[in-house]
């Protein structure tokens, strides 16, 4: 009768192998991350700069005309997707102009968009409300 035997070195290259994946993932991981950050160093610089979305919106968010959406609170950013966004900016929307740029000009201001979301106020442990900067 055959028995199941141990093989160490079958269990070595499989470990090997396991390793080699994690190690391939982990940079894949890196090259998303880094060019996520691109992606939003590029928002950045164009909300602030050429999309001058800042005179409308504020530097942070908090929007300096009446009719402006506040683009800090998170809540009225989930029930807008995206695509709602990138349509508004390369369209326009009501008294905001279209902005002239490339799609990936737009996805990156999209994706800064979102990121000024994320320091919304958040409640603390204690019930109030504090704001992260
Ligand atoms: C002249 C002022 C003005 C400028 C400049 C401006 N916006 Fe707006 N923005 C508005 C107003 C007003 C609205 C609300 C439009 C509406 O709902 O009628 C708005 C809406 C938005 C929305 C929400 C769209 C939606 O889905 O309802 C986003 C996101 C946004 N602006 C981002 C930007 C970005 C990024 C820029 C720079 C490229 C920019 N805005 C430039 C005034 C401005």
């Amino acid at each position: 009768m055959s028995s199941r035997r141990f093989n160490p070195m079958g269990k070595l290259a499989l470990i090997a192998v396991l390793a080699a994946l994690a190690e391939g993932l982990a940079a894949a991981r890196g090259a998303a991350d880094e060019a996520a950050a691109k992606r939003l160093a590029r928002g950045k610089r164009l909300y602030n700069g050429a999309g001058a979305c800042l005179a409308c919106h504020g530097a942070d968010g908090k929007p300096s005309v009446p009719d402006a959406p506040d683009l800090t609170d998170a809540a009225w950013q989930r029930k807008r997707s995206d695509a709602d966004f990138a349509k508004a900016l390369a369209e326009g929307k009501g008294t905001m102009p279209p902005f002239k740029g490339s799609a990936a000009d737009i996805e990156a201001l999209v994706a800064y968009v979102r990121s000024l979301a994320k320091r919304a106020p958040q409640a603390d442990a204690s019930g109030f409300s504090q704001r992260l900067e």
